[in-house]
């Protein structure tokens, strides 16, 4: 189970279970909860780019579990979030991952705007929900409904589950960004589900995981500083940090 009220305590830290790119992910005593530690590396374009950027880890945890908090509270999407032990590091639920992501786009940008030759920025009416498959082998390539379910990845009302969820997490994030003047632009999130089969949103949602333009000057404050070399990195991570958590106004 997850959500408030329901916080493990005392958990011991077990054997490293996955290291990815962004973060570790720990074992715990307790077979339902894991333990996962945010880290500094930054990775882009299928990770053939590489660097740091300090202090990410901790602003990513903070920022991931503030809006794992409104998507829960807000969205009524429950998710894998359970606490914060110390700076950087977070308690969730274990989940199997379901091998989708899911990109909701509100604008073109990045690898959509380049796929379909249209110009960065342009609005998407209706707002675009894609499915990709997790496999950093194969670049996580975009698929439709009926591959995903002829190949095994999801069943249908899988599907349509991961959709509505999708839409709901939008409303809820996008809403909150938009308080602090900050336009999302598009996200990915991924889901799992629990022991009992409850699909959870699981993963993160920070300045790695979605596009966000400052409403006031078009600046982005996200991971496409780092991948276009724009400057300001650790800055722009900061300040959503602060406008999100120190309420502080844009
Ligand atoms: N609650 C959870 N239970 C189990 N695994 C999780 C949970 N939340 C996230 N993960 C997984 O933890 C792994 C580490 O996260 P990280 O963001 O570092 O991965 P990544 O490098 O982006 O790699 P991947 O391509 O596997 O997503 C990811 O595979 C992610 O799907
Ligand atoms: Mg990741």
């Amino acid at each position: 189970m997850s959500g408030a009220g329901q916080e493990p305590q005392g958990l011991r830290k077990g054997p490293l279970r996955y290291e990815g790119k962004a973060k570790r992910v720990y074992e715990t005593d307790r077979p339902d909860v894991h333990w996962v530690v945010y880290k500094d590396d930054a990775t882009a374009f299928n990770a053939r780019k590489r660097g740091t950027i300090a202090g990410k880890g901790i602003v990513n945890e903070a920022i991931s579990a503030h809006l794992m908090r409104i998507v829960q509270e807000r969205g009524g999407v429950s998710t894998h979030y359970l606490s914060t032990p110390a700076p950087g590091e977070q308690w969730v639920t274990a989940v199997d991952i379901v091998p989708v992501e899911v990109i909701v786009r509100h604008r073109a940008a990045g690898s959509f705007a380049a796929r379909y030759g249209v110009a960065a920025g342009r609005p998407l009416e209706p707002t675009v929900i894609e499915w990709c498959l997790k496999s950093d082998e194969l670049g996580d390539p975009p698929m439709n409904d009926a591959t995903a379910v002829a190949l095994g990845f999801a069943s249908d009302a899988r599907l349509a589950e991961l959709r509505d969820a999708a839409h709901a997490v939008d409303a809820a994030v996008a809403g909150r960004f938009d308080e602090v003047g900050l336009e999302l632009v598009d996200f990915k999130v991924e889901f799992g589900t629990d022991a009992s089969g409850t699909l959870l949103l699981a993963d993160e949602i920070s300045p790695d995981t979605c596009r966000l333009w400052d409403r006031a000057s078009g600046e982005p404050l996200d991971k496409d500083r780092f991948r276009q070399d724009l400057g300001g990195v650790e800055e722009a991570y900061r300040e959503v940090h602060r406008r999100l958590l120190e309420g502080a106004s844009p």
